[in-house]
């Protein structure tokens, strides 16, 4: 993606940009000349660092050649002050007129300012992807939730998204399930099993194949006969497929999450015999002990096993397999996965394979640290793997107790508990999405559900607060009909620009969240964001105040719910009115 400075900083750039060019005529290429946010507000709006680099290019001191600069055109009306500082820092503070427009600017337009910079590009999301016949646990949250703000945000820039979940629906565990769901499970859960059922079937069967080499063989037995399309088991399989779907669905219905496609692992067999192929024709692909692997020696990686010696293949094929597939039918500019950061040689090997195939899609893996549950390791064997059901109903029960007080008497009310679910499930998804993906978190229940500091509920509170002030302000006899494309937007105290400043860099964090992969970067700047309002809202009575300064700084206020809840929104945070 090319970085599309977006409204003032772009303006910004074209001044200092024409202004270098003025000064110093074919000298050097000044394209990369920008202003970036200044990093002590005390010094102005914005600060340009450029002529500290260019020194050497053009034998001359940085601030010689800021000042050389700085003379070489008239200021523009935009620019309040333009000072150079220390080695040669340009310190530019922006008029507040310029500033006020800007901002109402943004946030009358249904973007509010984020830049149709994918318009004609596709890009493929691959996330959640679980194994079918498997519950999924709070693990499985980070991929879900990570991988449906990042198909959000690049939605919102202007993107074709194919959102497609590529579940883990093929492999030997087949086997293994088939036999069990036969022998481990009474009539009636066989009647109709739920992905729980499916769940001990297998743990049963793999159980009893370890000590048990005749069940071992009988599994094995049950899989030739499905990869040989034996109509039974196939029959068997598309019952284990379509019950997982559901209860899947059940609960990504319940985040709010959709996806465009299910492709599974199965959908890419008939093209694996291909990619051997492809591989050996390249000369990629090797025999070793009876089975075939690619191998990395320029990469310093160990090998990739790409047909099993039993002539079975592996995640690497299908993966190989799947890019291509994607390739050919949706020409993507790139393909996202996010899966947790164990996957990472796997998923370097496949790129490697894929580069040397000649495959041109950009390929890009999102890796994310575990989450571990109130300092507990999720792990299967220790029995404390938190369902992802019981986390979501546990986070409704908790915000309930939140909204309504511990000791609340008789049934919450249906929007008391429709409340809470926003909220609970708000403050899940901004637990994991405030953190950077490649971190490790654990999850708790207290920090997450805070009102107070970095949480969902805060941000949601907030919102729902700016919302009731705009009801007061509407219901007022001289309110204007929109408040945010009312009057221009306050600016003159040093809350107020910082505010207007920072409202301005929402289309820049939504850039920045998409560009590195990291939906935190867009949740640390609504947190931020939040943060100078609540400055901001201390400092300055806004309906109280006279109605020239009530009309303008309700505007202010109007111009910052709107960015905040379409932030949220594009974390997948619901941004409920009232609260
Ligand atoms: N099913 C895999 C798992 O649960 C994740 C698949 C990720 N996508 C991919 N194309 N490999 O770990």
């Amino acid at each position: 993606m090319e970085t599309n400075i977006q409204g003032c900083e772009a303006v910004l750039a074209k001044w200092l940009q024409d202004s270098f060019s003025a000064a110093f005529p074919g000298a050097a290429d000044f394209s990369a000349v920008r202003a970036l946010p200044a990093t002590d507000p005390r010094f102005g709006d914005f600060q340009c660092n450029d002529a500290m680099g260019m020194a050497k290019i053009l034998h001359r001191p940085p601030r010689a050649i800021a000042e050389a600069a700085l003379a070489a055109l008239p200021r523009p009306s935009f620019v309040e002050k333009a000072e150079i500082a220390g080695p040669g820092f340009i310190n530019i503070t922006v008029s507040p007129e310029w500033t006020a427009s800007l901002v109402r600017e943004a946030v009358s337009s249904p973007s509010l300012g984020i830049p149709a910079c994918g318009a004609g590009k596709t890009v493929v999301m691959d996330y959640s992807s679980p194994n079918a016949a498997k519950q999924m646990h709070i693990g499985h949250i980070r991929s879900t939730v990570i991988g449906n703000a990042l198909d959000r945000i690049f939605r919102a820039l202007g993107y074709r998204v194919i959102a497609d979940n590529h579940l883990g629906d093929w492999g030997t565990q087949f086997g293994i399930l088939i036999k069990g769901y036969r022998e481990c499970l009474d009539d009636a859960q066989r009647a109709s099993p739920t992905v729980a059922d499916l769940e001990k079937a297998y743990v049963d069967s793999s159980t009893r194949a370890k000590t048990d080499e005749s069940w071992k063989n009988a599994c094995r037995a049950e899989l030739v006969k499905l990869q040989q399309g034996d109509p039974e088991n196939r029959a068997l399989w598309k019952k284990f497929i379509d019950i997982s779907i559901a209860e899947f669905t059940r609960i990504y219905d319940l985040l709010g999450v959709k996806f465009d496609l299910w492709h599974g692992e199965s959908y890419y067999n008939d093209r694996l015999p291909k990619v051997i192929e492809e591989l050996r024709r390249a000369g990629l692909a090797e025999e070793s002990e009876g089975a075939l692997v690619v191998r990395f020696e320029e990469e310093k990686m160990p090998l990739a096993i790409v047909r099993k010696s039993d002539g079975g293949y592996n995640y690497t094929t299908t993966d190989i397999a799947c890019a291509e597939v994607r390739t050919e039918e949706f020409a993507p500019e790139r393909i996202v996965y996010v899966t947790d950061d164990r996957q990472q040689l796997h998923f370097k090997q496949f790129f490697a394979i894929c580069a040397k195939l000649g495959l041109k899609t950009k390929l890009v893996h999102v890796p994310f640290g575990l989450m571990s549950y109130q300092g507990k390791a999720i792990s299967t064997r220790e029995g404390n793997l938190i369902k992802l059901d019981e986390l979501l109903a546990e986070a409704e029960r908790r915000a309930l107790a939140v909204i309504r007080g511990e000791n609340a008497q008789g049934e919450p009310s249906p929007a008391e508990k429709a409340l809470a679910r926003k909220i609970g499930f708000g403050a899940v998804k901004y637990a994991d999405l405030s953190h950077d993906p490649a971190t490790a978190i654990d999850f708790n229940w207290d920090k997450a559900l805070a009102l107070e500091g970095n949480s969902g509920p805060y941000l949601q509170y907030a919102h729902a607060r700016v919302r009731s002030m705009l009801d007061r302000y509407s219901a007022l006899p001289d309110a204007l009909p929109d408040a945010a494309a009312g009057a221009l937007p306050a600016v003159s105290s040093p809350a107020e620009k910082a505010l207007a400043l920072r409202i301005l860099q929402f289309p820049a964090a939504v850039l920045r969240a998409a560009e590195t992969g990291k939906p935190s970067a867009l949740a640390e700047y609504l947190f931020g964001l939040s943060q100078l309002y609540s400055t901001f809202y201390q400092s300055s009575p806004v309906l109280k105040s006279e109605p020239a300064v009530r009309d303008a700084r309700i505007a202010l206020c109007a111009a910052f719910g709107r960015i905040l809840a379409k932030g949220l929104d594009l974390l997948g945070i619901e941004a409920p009115e009232r609260i």
